[in-house]
């Protein structure tokens, strides 16, 4: 898919403020910091219409982005890390709860992780929520340009154990600066929305 018209509907909080429309929406989730907004404007070939920052939790509402008229990115807030305050953590793990337990919307979720380590706790907390309520996500493994080649077999299989996955192929390499992965999961959204 061409991606050349893609426009912010609504900035949300809760549900309340979601947008009302039929269109289906592909989650981005992961830590503050991973890349999720990143990814964004990697996938749609814009420099900064979602805004990032190096310091985590920069994003603080819930961005509900349309693609083309066929599907919307949505934006979160990050979870998981310390440096947010304890406050604005709780918040965010509300706006994303509640985003996935009422969204009907809702039709793929991203999971990002930080390729550089090992999933976190609170990525395997998140990961095993999801596939409690039969949510498989795609695994998306970020700022890949950071990680030597030597240590890909080792990442990968750190995050095959953590999150139990069948196959270590499902896991989808992806840089933003190095704009890495973005034709696989164009592939795939291809798949998914233009059948
Ligand atoms: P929050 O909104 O705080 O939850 O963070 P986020 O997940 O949206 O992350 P964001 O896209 O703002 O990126 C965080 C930082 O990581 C920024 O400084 C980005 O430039 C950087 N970054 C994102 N993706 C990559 C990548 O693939 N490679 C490298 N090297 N840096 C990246
Ligand atoms: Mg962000």
């Amino acid at each position: 898919m061409k991606i050349n018209n893609v426009h912010l509907i609504i900035s949300a909080v809760n549900a309340k403020h979601y947008p009302q429309h039929d269109l289906p929406e592909v989650l981005l989730l992961g830590r503050s910091n991973v890349g999720k907004s990143s990814f964004i404007n990697t996938m749609i070939n814009r420099k900064a219409l979602a805004r990032t920052s190096s310091q985590p939790g920069k994003t603080r509402t819930i961005n509900f982005y349309n693609v083309e008229d066929l599907f919307c990115f949505v934006d979160m807030p990050g979870y998981g890390y310390a440096k947010v305050s304890r406050e604005e953590r709780k918040d965010f793990k509300r706006m994303i709860e509640e985003y996935i337990k009422k969204r009907e919307n809702l039709t793929i979720v991203i999971h990002l992780i930080d390729f550089r380590h090992e999933p976190t706790a609170d990525d395997i907390e998140v990961h095993n929520w999801l596939r409690k309520m039969d949510i498989t996500p795609i695994v998306v493994a970020t700022k890949i340009d950071k990680v030597k080649n030597n240590d890909y077999r080792k990442n990968i299989k750190q995050i095959v154990q953590a999150f139990d996955l069948e196959d270590p192929e499902d896991i989808i390499l992806f840089s933003s600066t190095a704009k890495r992965g973005k034709e696989e999961l164009m592939g795939i959204l291809d798949e998914i929305f233009l059948d």
